[in-house]
């Protein structure tokens, strides 16, 4: 009988209750496998906090939402305890052993992933599964948590548009993607946003003016600004890019730190531009103004029918995957299949938007303005 540890990780999101039931379900019906869950991400490993997976406790979490492992965005190799940062690897490692387990399951994103691999490195077996809303973890075509999130975003976008028609406004709406774009993206394109401004493609803001203003002109009273989180005008990306390539090329420590705190300082100021945007497209097209950041709802409630049926896909592909020993993989979504890939190749890599792919492409053919 294999022994396997299952753990979610990262920012929670729909899909992950149904994948933890595809894994423990197919492991345990088609294979013989016995489970233990543990609390809270990689925490609970550190801490062995277990919990056990009583097959009443898997009937009916299929359409909800988060995971009833719970989760945190906790790394074993630089965990906070109290008001110290520590190295506790060897404590999850020691989990493992104590409990004798063959592998190690971990549903997560592109952090997960790491630390997947770490462990790994450790000498634990261990087989990954892509969530995220962000859809934005390597190697795999898809990962759970985005089609909801869509769904969710292109709702709120919808209702948006009647609102902004009725008082003739401008209605800018912050989705979430720090780095990744996709959910602006595929939320502006099926919700029919004038504007949609990415993490990959920065923006002149008077280019966004002048594209509502040219709708005003054209007899359009509204407009509706999609923006992911982690847009940025050309001027910031710049200092970004700058700050990084300074931090890269510094040669002391101390100057690394200095660079690493003033882009500490950019992100943490970046996190209102969403507000200062608004403000200044007011300004600049004199038309009312209103900022709507949708927020975690991006991430709550039950899983669309699409990601119940994925994360069952690729929840049974890593029973199979355990069963056959394959560790050292992350389960991913390719075609209508599901493949291992080496996490090798998936840790350390964010799938981002290329700028001229086909849903970029296909927005500014339908008159898409994206500021650039
Ligand atoms: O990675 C998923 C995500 O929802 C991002 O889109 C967002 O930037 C981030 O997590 C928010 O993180 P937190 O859970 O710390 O609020």
């Amino acid at each position: 009988t294999h022994h396997i540890g299952i753990l979610t990780s990262g920012g929670d999101c729909p899909g992950l209750n149904a994948a933890i039931r595809g894994v423990v379900r197919a492991g345990r019906e088609q294979h013989g496998m016995c489970f233990l869950g543990f609390r809270d991400g990689f925490r609970g490993l550190v801490q062995n906090r277990t919990m056990d997976l009583d097959p009443r406790l898997l009937s009916g979490i299929l359409t909800d939402g988060g995971t009833i492992l719970g989760t945190s965005r906790d790394k074993p190799h630089k965990m906070t305890i109290g008001d110290k940062t520590r190295d506790m690897t060897e404590a999850a490692v020691d989990t493992y052993r104590r409990h004798h387990l063959d592998a190690l399951v971990c549903l997560g994103g592109g952090g997960t992933q790491k630390n997947a691999r770490r462990l790994q490195k450790e000498g634990l077996n261990v087989i990954s599964l892509p969530k995220t809303i962000d859809n934005d973890v390597a190697g795999t075509d898809v990962s759970f948590g985005f089609d909801t999130a869509l769904g969710i975003a292109t709702e709120a976008i919808d209702r948006l548009h009647s609102t902004a028609t009725s008082h003739h406004r401008i209605i800018v709406v912050e989705l979430m993607g720090h780095r990744a774009g996709w959910l602006a993206l595929g939320a502006g394109i099926a919700g029919g946003a004038d504007v949609i401004l990415l993490p990959e493609i920065p923006y002149d803001l008077e280019k966004v003016a002048q594209a509502i203003r040219d709708r005003t002109r054209a007899g359009k009273r509204f407009s509706i600004v999609a923006v992911a989180e982690g847009a940025m005008s050309r001027e910031q990306a710049d200092t970004v890019e700058n700050l990084l390539k300074k931090k890269k090329e510094a040669d002391r420590k101390s100057d690394r730190q200095k660079y690493s705190g003033k882009l500490a300082e950019f992100h943490e100021e970046h996190l209102n531009h969403t507000v200062i945007l608004t403000r200044e497209l007011e300004r600049l097209t004199q038309q009312e103004s209103r900022l709507t950041i949708l927020g975690h709802l991006q991430r709550g409630g039950t899983p669309s029918a699409g990601d119940r049926v994925l994360a069952t896909r690729l929840g049974t592909a890593c029973a199979r995957a355990l069963a056959d020993e394959r560790y050292g993989v992350m389960i991913a979504a390719r075609g209508r299949g599901a493949e291992p890939v080496d996490l090798e190749e998936v840790a350390g890599k964010k799938k981002l938007v290329p700028p001229d792919h086909p849903w970029v492409t296909a927005a500014r053919d339908v008159g898409t303005c994206f500021g650039d």
